[in-house]
């Protein structure tokens, strides 16, 4: 399982630049994050896999890429100004703000230490009347109960807190576009991709030929004020999101989730390869559902802290199209082609975390293991084990010395070649284990070394990451590795 310490994957991804903390030289901005070269690379990656198994492969789903900014009658029909909201309490002692489902969960974690779930669920039903260990699904009452027994004190402070009442805080970011800020002027950064699939169902259906079943695909930015920021990359105010709004005639609701589950399994097993045993799915609470879904279940990661969302796929109905049908006065009906008949088709959205996945796919792949150097002394090297479908870097071409030119003239060569198809990094400088360490700590899969007897044949060493054995090959041949 997986027990790695989170401040030892965020110290690796700033040391060899996948992430680091934004607006450094000011102070660095809370919980703002920047994806250096080798993060931007993974999160490419990580976009065309989705991409070609979701878009590329598939006649019925079609991208698009819609503007942030949006009428805000949208966020009214979509009912996220009303619904939108996470519960919050402050301490009226220092004012500071909490997010109440994230204080409860991180409580039941520490009494996880001692009690199993079975004994907690006992203990609290008894107390506040609980039913499950998902505190988002509790009532405020019951939320404020806990709190007040087993959360006396500040969390940040550790002095006695005085607590409000639990409230809602919306989570959307407001801003105002044009010269004037007032009311009339508001406008928000979208909280998720979906809506603009929804507003345009009508052009959709107008102008792409579409039939039922078909799906719209999203990638990019969403924004979300969350209260209680953090974990890394986990939660964050500005994240990115891959949903896929996919139209179904209703009665066909129930077969196309379950297909939209294995389809999404697959993708995070079989395509980017995160470990099974750290996936689940968890169907939502009854009370803990968003706003728009009549049915929710998640595919959830052990994260070092616990099992969290990584993706949620949601039986959306038929209730976004219904409310802009309402909002707007325009008929956004599907006509059967064979029988003319005219009805609102259902939704269902598997809906993935970008963010997360890269999150994921890092912490998945980080390792540190024992080996023995050509000294035969005992070395521990750090190696992250993407699949090579992930892995930012393919291959890595090292010339064994920096100051003889036949060998930097030919690395190049080769790295105008193999670079046509592949992310490839040609670094010369330094000695050659250090060059392997490196690329081992990003899990390059092949370093291709050149050195004398290049020269004279025209062979070079491959050197495979995993066993770190290597042997030589025909540069012509180099391409086949992959
Ligand atoms: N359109 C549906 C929707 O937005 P969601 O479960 O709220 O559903 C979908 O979000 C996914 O977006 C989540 O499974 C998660 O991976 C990602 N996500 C949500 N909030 C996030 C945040 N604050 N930071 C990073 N990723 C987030």
């Amino acid at each position: 399982m997986n027990n790695k310490d989170l401040q030892t994957i965020v110290a690796w991804a700033k040391r060899r630049g996948f992430v680091y903390p934004g607006s450094s030289i000011y102070g660095g901005l809370a919980n703002a994050w920047d994806l250096w070269p080798y993060g931007t690379i993974l999160r490419k990656n990580i976009i065309d896999l989705w991409w070609k198994e979701f878009i590329q492969k598939r006649p019925d789903i079609i991208p698009l890429d819609a503007a942030i900014l949006m009428n805000p009658k949208v966020w009214e029909a979509s009912g996220h100004v009303e619904n939108f909201n996470d519960p919050m309490i402050d301490d009226k002692n220092t004012w500071e703000r909490f997010r109440v489902d994230k204080l409860i969960e991180a409580k039941i974690e520490e009494l996880r230490q001692q009690l199993t779930d079975e004994q907690i669920l006992e203990k609290i039903n008894k107390e506040f009347w609980v039913t499950n260990l998902i505190p988002e699904s509790w009532s405020f009452d019951q939320m404020k109960a806990f709190i007040e027994k087993y959360i006396p004190n500040n969390p940040n402070t550790w002095k006695p807190a005085n607590w409000t009442d639990v409230r809602k805080f919306n989570l959307m970011f407001k801003t105002h576009q044009g010269v004037i800020e007032d009311e009339s002027t508001v406008v928000y950064l979208r909280p998720e991709t979906a809506q603009w699939i929804f507003v345009n169902f009508k052009n959709i259906l107008d102008t792409m030929r579409v039939k039922l079943p078909f799906g719209i695909a999203q990638i990019w930015k969403a924004f979300r004020n969350e209260i209680t920021p953090g974990n890394f990359l986990y939660r964050v105010r500005e994240f990115e999101q891959m949903e896929i709004e996919y139209f179904v005639e209703p009665e066909k609701d129930e077969e196309y989730f379950e297909k939209w589950k294995k389809w999404s399994w697959n993708w995070w097993t079989k395509t980017i390869w995160i470990k099974e045993e750290n996936l689940r799915f968890r169907d939502h609470e009854p009370d803990e559902l968003s706003h728009y879904s009549k049915w929710t279940t998640d595919i959830e990661y052990y994260f070092p802290w616990w099992w969290w969302e990584l993706q949620g796929i949601a039986r959306r109905t038929d209730y976004d199209l219904r409310q802009h049908m309402k909002h707007s006065g325009q008929d956004l009906q599907y006509s059967d082609p064979k029988t003319w008949k005219r009805f609102i088709p259902w939704v269902i959205e598997p809906s993935w975390g970008l963010t997360r996945a890269i999150f994921t796919t890092m912490l998945d792949a980080y390792d540190e293991e024992q080996y023995t150097d050509p000294k035969w002394r005992t070395q521990t090297r750090v190696v992250a084990r993407f699949h090579k479908n992930v892995a930012p870097i393919k291959f890595a071409i090292l010339p064994l010395l920096e100051k003889n030119e036949d060998m930097v003239n030919l690395a190049q060569n080769i790295f105008k070649e193999l670079s046509q198809d592949y992310m490839v990094e040609l670094d010369i400088k330094g000695n050659i284990w250090k060059r392997y360490r490196r690329q081992d700590e990003i899990w390059t899969p092949y370093c291709i070394t050149i050195d004398y007897q290049t020269l004279e044949d025209w062979t070079v060493t491959i050197r495979d990451r995993d066993t770190m054995q290597q042997q030589r090959i025909k540069i012509e041949e180099i391409k086949k590795f992959m």
